[in-house]
């Protein structure tokens, strides 16, 4: 009894000193609202893999993407436009600052989340996290920086439509690199899994207790995209691309490690939809068991791409959420 009492402080002291500065949060606490008046379809353009930097013509890539941003405005309206990582590569705090007040110039609710180029910048993660949280009101960017929650973007738009809660959207960080077990891409972390859980069973409770369906936006693709695109070989009637045949140009670099975030993401009955890049030259959405699997559509040239496979993609939300998609292509010979 004396070595518990002993004992006691000596853990306490250890727990308050190794627990200094991070704090535990609701599901609420990580949910930003986008309220669409309008009647119809929601359409969201996804973006991806800018890799904005110092060295570029940062002009003429903005002038690229505008492009793209005023096809998708003309065929529709948006609502919301998402970066899905790899916003930044060799950015100072200026360029990058810049390049935010360009995205938001479009008057258009706009988000992002982190690929693993994201750090290698003249800045922090941290930096351009605390950027975008204090951004104004049509950035839908949240993170808890003394959470407890792997990564630095995961957070949920809850779109309203006309005050009716319709369709989440849930931007989660893919992490950038693994040095441990193996070298190579990272995974999503099993905190950040039970994250989704709790997500997704809040958002059914404020649901009238029904699970409310969500879309997903991240960086690196789970393993099982490798899956996906061996089902479509078998049958190509999954691939759902508009324009052309949907394109596998390279091996998903995907993690090694498989932290089997996609069975939690099935059991859960919530999302029906996820949408990265990181791959630059893939380009395909295939209906894998009922999930839609879609690399974007590169967003500039920088790094590596198909020059004939720049753009980006109108994910268009009916009202009885079956999803479609509008394949928007340009090339810079329309820009030079
Ligand atoms: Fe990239």
């Amino acid at each position: 009894m004396k070595k518990s009492i002993f004992l006691f402080p000596s853990l306490l002291a250890l727990c308050v000193t190794a627990c200094a500065g991070v704090k535990q949060y609701e599901p609420k606490d990580y949910m930003l609202d986008l309220n669409v008046t309008h009647t119809g379809d929601i359409r969201v353009l996804q973006l991806t893999d800018t890799h904005i930097g110092d060295k570029d013509n940062v002009p003429l890539h903005e002038k690229f993407m505008d492009l793209t941003i005023n096809e998708a405005k003309a065929n529709g309206g948006l609502d919301l436009i998402v970066i899905t990582g790899d916003v930044f590569t060799f950015a100072s705090k200026s360029t990058a600052k810049q390049f935010l007040d360009w995205v938001d110039s479009h008057e258009i609710p706009w988000t992002l989340t982190f690929g693993n180029h994201d750090e290698q910048c003249w800045f922090s993660i941290d930096w351009l996290t605390d950027v975008l949280n204090n951004y104004g009101p049509r950035c839908l960017f949240l993170d808890k920086q003394d959470d407890t929650i792997q990564g630095n973007a995961n957070f949920a738009i809850n779109c309203y439509k006309n005050n009716t809660l319709f369709e989440q959207f849930i931007l989660m960080d893919s992490n950038r690199y693994n040095y441990k077990g193996y070298f190579g891409y990272d995974y999503f972390k099993q905190d950040q899994i039970d994250w989704y859980s709790r997500l997704v069973e809040h958002t059914k409770v404020m649901n009238s207790n029904t699970v409310l369906p969500s879309l997903m936006f991240y960086h690196i693709p789970l393993p099982e995209v490798r899956d996906a695109w061996e089902a479509a070989k078998n049958d190509s009637s999954l691939i759902l691309n508009p324009v052309g045949e949907g394109q596998q140009n390279e091996e998903p670099c995907n993690p090694d490690y498989n932290s089997h975030f996609y069975d939690v993401i099935k059991e859960k009955g919530s999302t029906h939809g996820m949408y990265f890049g990181h791959d630059h030259i893939n380009n395909y959405i295939i209906n894998y068991d009922g999930i839609h699997f879609g690399y974007g559509i590169k967003a500039t040239d920088r790094v590596y791409a198909d020059d004939s496979m720049l753009g980006g993609r109108v994910i268009v939300i009916h009202d009885d959420h079956s999803l479609d998609y509008e394949d928007i292509y340009h090339t810079y010979q329309e820009v030079k």
